[in-house]
């Protein structure tokens, strides 16, 4: 009886197991097979803004989700900087845009590659960011890797032509990207 007892308890954890393993293989992760990074923004200039932004690799393309709050309303300069270094009470420890190709600074896909645009922050001061982006790629190691840099907020708007910076005033939020 014992023995009996035992194999049906076995054969309960075999069910469980089995239940487990279809769990695992409903091959809905999707969009986040992907490599991720993120980065959680911290407020520099004397500015209240704060945040997080998280970084998917999506085929050649990269998924660009996050939330941002504290700022004014309007389209403000959002760029991956070269350097993850947000030390500096301005953030310039951050050093220039992300420059692999070594071209002249523009709009997404045109610039630097880590010329985002602009996130247009509500009549609240909040943005929420759904964007893709070419031209990067959640790594450490590639040459247009982003691991390791930064992401920045800017006081005013990117005018998405001005060398080398868009004009677009203070950095009011640096996150280091892991
Ligand atoms: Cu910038
Ligand atoms: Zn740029």
């Amino acid at each position: 009886l014992t023995l009996v007892a035992a194999l049906m308890n076995l054969r309960l954890l075999v069910t469980a197991l089995a239940a487990l393993t279809t769990l695992t293989s409903c091959g809905i992760t999707g969009l986040y097979d992907g490599q991720r990074a993120s980065a959680r923004l911290q407020s520099r200039s004397g500015s209240h803004v704060t945040g997080w932004v998280i970084f998917t690799q999506v085929g050649d393309r990269v998924r660009v989700t996050g939330d941002l709050a504290g700022h004014t309303p309007g389209p403000k300069g959002f760029h991956i900087h070269e350097k993850g270094d947000c030390t500096a009470p301005d953030a310039m420890s951050a050093g220039g845009h992300f420059n692999p190709g070594n071209v002249k600074h523009g709009a997404p896909g045109e610039g630097h590659a880590g010329d985002f645009g602009n996130i247009v922050f509500d009549d609240y001061g909040s943005a929420t960011i759904n964007m893709m982006v070419s031209g990067v790629s959640v790594s450490k190691d590639k040459p247009n890797g982003i691991i390791g840099r930064a992401v920045l907020i800017h006081a005013q708007s990117d005018d998405l032509k001005t060398d080398p910076t868009g004009n677009a005033g203070c950095r009011v939020a640096c996150g280091v990207i892991d």
